[in-house]
């Protein structure tokens, strides 16, 4: 499980160890959820070839996660991402061939269908090329998993994932900067009406959805694994507000309507997966909201309205 100490990959191991697998966990930090101890640790950089290679060894499946996941520090340091996200992955794939593992499942996500137009997309739609760097590393990735486990005959599962949200977030995602400031007492920025919207989803059901992916109906396909709830910043912002406290909104003059792309739709996971995203966004959020107030220290909210694209771009302004 590489990446497994992050925010999506730490909920994807508890998914893990909940079925009794066995999990060993590679990321360049310790998990602060994991500690090495509790659940089996392999501490490398993707980058380092031969530790990987031996971090693989005996292992009958890899979930491959780690990545520059964060759009700022792909924008910041293209070159050191690419790094991480094509060639760490090429090492993985070749680890996998080498230690003789059977399956790879790739985390890539819903934006490699960039600004596709109106309709419904679904894992069989055209995939453009992307405008943002940080999606065209992840779309390497994803054909580098398709082609070499066919060169290497292993089998893979691309999963390419809607917007995440809950327990463990990032700071700097649109949830925990309106829950930081509500808790703070401070108001939130609304630009544009807050009409842009989003399907969020809910990260432990992201995290059940790549445990079923393991499953060998899901050999060498790929699946959307996306909510079907539309939430807009205003939705969210009222929902804050009731949760945790109800401070003043600012509007601002902002981009009135976001462009929303097409739907991704998540019904080939329904239906070979039997997985669905199944939390409403109002529970996911009351739970990110009782881990932010049982983790967190005193409030310390800033004054920049968020982006609704939590870590990765979102689709009209990559
Ligand atoms: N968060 C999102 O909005 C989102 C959406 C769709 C897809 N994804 C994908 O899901 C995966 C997990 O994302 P996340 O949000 O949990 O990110 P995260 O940053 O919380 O976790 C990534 C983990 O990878 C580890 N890592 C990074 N570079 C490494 C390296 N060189 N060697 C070893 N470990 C390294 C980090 O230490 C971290 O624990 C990524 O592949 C990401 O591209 C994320």
């Amino acid at each position: 499980m590489t990446g497994g100490a992050g925010f999506i990959g730490s909920h994807v191991v508890d998914a893990l160890l909940a079925r009794e697998v066995d999990v060993r966990l590679v990321d360049r930090h310790e998990s602060r959820y994991h500690p090495n101890g509790r659940t089996a640790t392999v501490l490398t950089d993707l980058r380092e070839a031969d530790a990987v290679r031996a971090a693989m060894d005996g292992c009958d499946a890899v979930v491959h996660l780690a990545a520059a996941a964060d759009v700022g520090q792909v924008v910041a340091d293209p070159r050191a991402s690419e790094d991480v996200n094509t060639r760490g992955t090429l090492n993985v794939l070749e680890a996998a061939r080498d230690a003789g593992v059977g399956r790879v499942l790739y985390a890539s996500t819903i934006w490699v269908y960039g600004e596709q137009a109106d309709g419904v997309v679904d894992e069989d739609s055209f995939v453009g090329i992307p405008r943002h760097f940080y999606t065209a590393t992840k779309l390497a990735g994803e054909m580098y998993a398709r082609s070499l486990s066919e060169l290497y005959g292993f089998e893979h599962t691309i999963l390419r994932f809607g917007i995440p949200y809950g327990p463990r977030a990032r700071e700097a995602a649109v949830l925990p900067t309106f829950v930081r400031r509500a808790h703070a007492g401070q108001p939130i920025t609304i630009a544009g009406g807050g009409v842009q919207s989003r399907r969020f989803v809910y990260v432990e059901d992201l995290a059940d959805g790549v445990a079923r992916a393991l499953a060998p109906v899901a050999a060498n396909r790929t699946y959307n694994l996306v909510s079907e709830q539309d939430v807009t910043v205003l939705e969210l912002a009222e929902v804050v507000r009731e949760l945790v406290a109800p401070v003043e909104l600012i509007h601002v003059d902002g981009r009135a309507a976001d462009f929303q792309g097409a739907i991704v739709s998540g019904e080939r996971a329904a239906r070979e997966l039997g997985w669905r995203a199944r939390t409403p966004f109002r529970e996911g959020a009351r739970r990110y909201v009782e881990w932010f107030l049982a983790t967190q220290g005193p409030a310390n909210g800033n004054g920049a309205p968020a982006a609704l694209g939590d870590a990765e771009p979102g689709l009209a302004t990559p």
